[in-house]
């Protein structure tokens, strides 16, 4: 699936967009924020990514997009939606993704990460047909939870000290929207 938006094409990542992950998601800024970017990003993890999120694919587990500029193809980040799973495998009801996203640090601040976002809500809702999307990001990453209001996803709560990440334990605020919040918004 290949999402047109104003500046971005989204499609599925692939094995050719490991060097440019390795260097964007490799830099320490970038992981700082996320709960799962390891660092250093050591070779052959990109890869690695790839290759689990088309096998999660495949299983109807995960849908996954490069974030890229539609001028001329630049690489600039990712974008996921991880399903929910009911115990028999298929996706629960309501039917609903926890989202991910990273934009490598030279495209920040230019709105990519929230037409991106906007977009994969749209295809989440319109396409998808997904019942809610969720995500967390951690409160002294305030870019991120602009990123999730100005594509209209909602503030749904806190979690004190809930994640660990090198050895912090780090408050998270947490972001939703139903389908029909989404489609009144
Ligand atoms: C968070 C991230 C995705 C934002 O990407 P981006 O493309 O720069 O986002 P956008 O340009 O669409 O929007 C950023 C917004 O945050 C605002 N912002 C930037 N720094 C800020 C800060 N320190 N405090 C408050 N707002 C801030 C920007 O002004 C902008 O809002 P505005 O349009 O209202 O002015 C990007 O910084 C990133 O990938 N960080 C590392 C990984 C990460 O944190 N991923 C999210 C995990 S939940």
């Amino acid at each position: 699936m290949i999402i047109h938006t104003e500046r971005l094409v989204l499609r599925p990542l692939t094995l050719t967009d490991a060097p440019d992950i390795q260097r964007l998601a490799g830099e320490r800024e970038v992981a700082a924020t996320t709960r799962d970017i390891e660092h250093p990003y050591e070779k052959g993890m990109a890869e690695r990514w790839v290759e689990s999120c088309r096998r999660q694919s495949e299983a109807g587990e995960l849908v996954h997009f490069a974030i890229t500029l539609a001028a001329d193809g630049t690489f600039m980040g990712a974008i996921t939606l991880h399903l929910d799973l009911a115990e028999n495998g298929q996706p629960g009801s309501p039917k609903q993704a926890e989202l991910s996203y990273w934009v490598g640090k030279p495209f920040w601040n230019q709105g990519y990460a929230t037409e991106a976002l906007q977009a994969v809500l749209d295809h989440a809702f319109h396409r998808l047909g997904f019942d809610r999307v969720y995500a967390a990001h951690f409160t002294r990453n305030p870019s991120s939870g602009r990123v999730m209001q100005k594509a209209g996803m909602l503030p749904e709560g806190f979690l004190k000290g809930h994640t660990e990440k090198w050895g912090s334990f780090e408050d998270l605020a947490l972001y939703g929207v139903t389908r029909e919040q989404f489609l009144s918004g």
